[in-house]
């Protein structure tokens, strides 16, 4: 199973997923976090960029994180990079948020991917916690399948 963690900070999930036993983990962030590319495929990225940029971005991955890293994106960002993220999930999408305020954070709720991702036919969400600010999406038909 290959991970990939969008804005992956200082790789505790990577860690996480690497204690249970995963090794095809990839971390990219907008911040060099290049110490993690000792272990794990790193790419420093800016996520607000198209994805197909990037090669091995273009490939799917079976379980994406993105967690509490879309409030620090522009609204007017948000939709593409959710896009994005639904475009590189070849099994479980995995979001989580927080409204954090201050200056470098951005209005962002869970709900509004709620209702958006319902319009994706080729997902069902698993896990919805509009209070936690969490959702779990499953995609219903996998590479794999086909
Ligand atoms: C609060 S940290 C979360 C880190 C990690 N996901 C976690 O849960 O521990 C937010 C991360 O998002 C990254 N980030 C913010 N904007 C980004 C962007 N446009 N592209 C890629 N990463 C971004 C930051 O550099 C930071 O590492």
């Amino acid at each position: 199973m290959s991970v990939l963690d969008v804005g992956c900070g200082h790789g505790r999930h990577l860690n996480l997923f690497y204690n249970l036993g995963f090794r095809k983990l990839t971390g990219i962030d907008i911040v060099n976090r290049s110490n993690l590319s000792r272990r794990y495929n790193y790419l420093k990225f800016d996520i607000r960029e198209e994805f197909t940029r990037e090669p091995f971005l273009q490939n799917k991955f079976d379980i994406v994180l993105c967690n509490f890293v879309l409030m620090f994106i522009n609204p007017e960002y948000q939709i593409k990079v959710i896009d994005q993220l639904f475009e590189v999930t070849n099994k479980y999408l995995l979001l989580e948020t927080r409204e954090i305020g201050g200056n470098y954070s951005y209005p962002c709720y869970i709900q509004n991917f709620y209702y958006y991702m319902q319009t994706k036919k080729e997902f069902e969400i698993i896990y919805y916690n509009k209070n936690k600010e969490r959702l779990t999406i499953k995609r219903k038909w996998q590479q794999t399948d086909i």
